[in-house]
């Protein structure tokens, strides 16, 4: 069991961080959340991967004690979430709490408040706002009543009040949606040094490039229920079919060529209408070194040959039946409010 000053202690590595168990939650006839299991490693950065409604916020304000499950259970780093809430919450850090934020203070105003609120000296606190200020690229806002701020600065801000307290686990639902590049390249280099520096990250998000670039494992939802877990190379490769592409220096051998790659791989091959350059599906990459040493013992000299693994968009596409579209993903909060008025 873990022991929790007021600020949470940081667990070690290779504890469970998260454990769901069977997590539900309707909302009138809506299951919004459907039998959900989830394990998160302490260390490190869960992507939970799903289009607009899936029910990934339902499910990471279950984790964060802010919804009650309708059944089911969850535990952080422990401790359950409805039973030991209170232990809970010292442990974690959630975005979206700008709603305690105060319009007429300043940036560093706020992140002051904040830190006071958390027990840190008047000096520390400080020294800790223009910290973070620097962080997310906020200094020159500083001194700006939040009432001007932009949207994407407002949730740099959040995300940097949430950090006050490095909390040993930090939900970010949705991060970067709508942020522009540049700042979401930053967001990003953010969550990476929260790992590193000990924190345990799960973050939900819409886009695939996002859940590739930072997430060590991802459990992609729909309709309330996880329907693919696992590493980004292990959902890739669960999709089975990377692509195979080979160029041969004399297009006099292609022939045998095709032959070897066909009998190696136990599939159909295509040869380009240029006749130089062979493609073909492949199961496992990993043949690729027999395919060579077969084409080596035949004699027959490559100009190129490399393997193409699926996109996480194939993998998603496979997996839901849906492609998720980059462009769609700023949309989705104006729409997701119209969903909850109505459900
Ligand atoms: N407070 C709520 N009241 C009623 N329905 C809700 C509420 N919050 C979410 N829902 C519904 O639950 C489903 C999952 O929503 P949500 O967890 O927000 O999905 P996501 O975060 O993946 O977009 C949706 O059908 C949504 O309309
Ligand atoms: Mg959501």
């Amino acid at each position: 069991m873990n022991t929790v000053n007021k600020r949470g202690t940081t667990p070690n590595n290779g504890d469970w961080a998260i454990e769901a168990n069977e997590l539900v939650k309707n909302f009138g006839n809506n299951r919004a959340v459907d039998n959900v299991n989830l394990n998160v490693r302490a260390g490190t950065i869960y992507g939970v991967l799903g289009p607009n409604g899936a029910g990934k916020t339902t499910t990471i304000r279950m984790l964060a004690t802010l919804l009650r499950p309708d059944a089911g259970s969850a535990r952080i780093f422990g401790h359950d979430v409805v039973k030991e809430a209170q232990i809970v919450r010292q442990l974690i850090g959630v975005t979206g709490q700008y709603a305690s934020v105060d319009e007429s203070l300043s940036a560093t105003e706020n992140l002051v408040i904040f830190s006071r609120l958390l027990g840190l000296g008047r000096a520390e606190a400080r020294r800790k706002a223009e910290e973070l200020l620097e962080e997310f690229s906020l200094t020159e806002a500083a001194k700006r009543p939040l009432k001007n701020f932009s949207g994407g600065m407002r949730r740099r801000l959040d995300l940097a009040a949430s950090l006050i307290a490095q909390p040993p686990l930090i939900f970010l639902d949705e991060p970067t949606t709508g942020l522009d590049p540049r700042t979401r390249n930053q967001m990003w280099d953010t969550i990476r040094r929260l790992v590193k520096t000990g924190s345990t990250v799960m973050l939900t998000t819409q886009y695939l490039q996002e859940a590739d670039e930072l997430a060590d494992r991802i459990a992609v939802i729909d309709r309330g229920q996880v329907v693919a877990e696992g590493t980004v190379n292990e959902l890739k490769a669960s999709v089975g079919t990377s692509s195979l592409q080979l160029s041969i220096q004399n297009s006099k051998d292609i022939q045998v060529a095709r032959q070897i790659v066909e009998r190696m791989l136990q599939v159909q091959s295509n040869v380009s209408a240029e006749g130089g350059k062979i493609t073909a599906p492949m199961k496992e990459a990993d043949r690729a070194t027999d395919l060579l040493i077969a084409l080596r013992e035949a004699g027959i000299q490559l100009a190129e040959l490399s393997v193409q693994k699926p996109t996480l968009d194939e993998v998603f596409l496979t997996i839901t039946g849906q492609e998720v579209k980059e462009n769609e993903a700023k949309a989705s909060t104006e729409s997701h409010k119209t969903e909850e008025i109505r459900g």
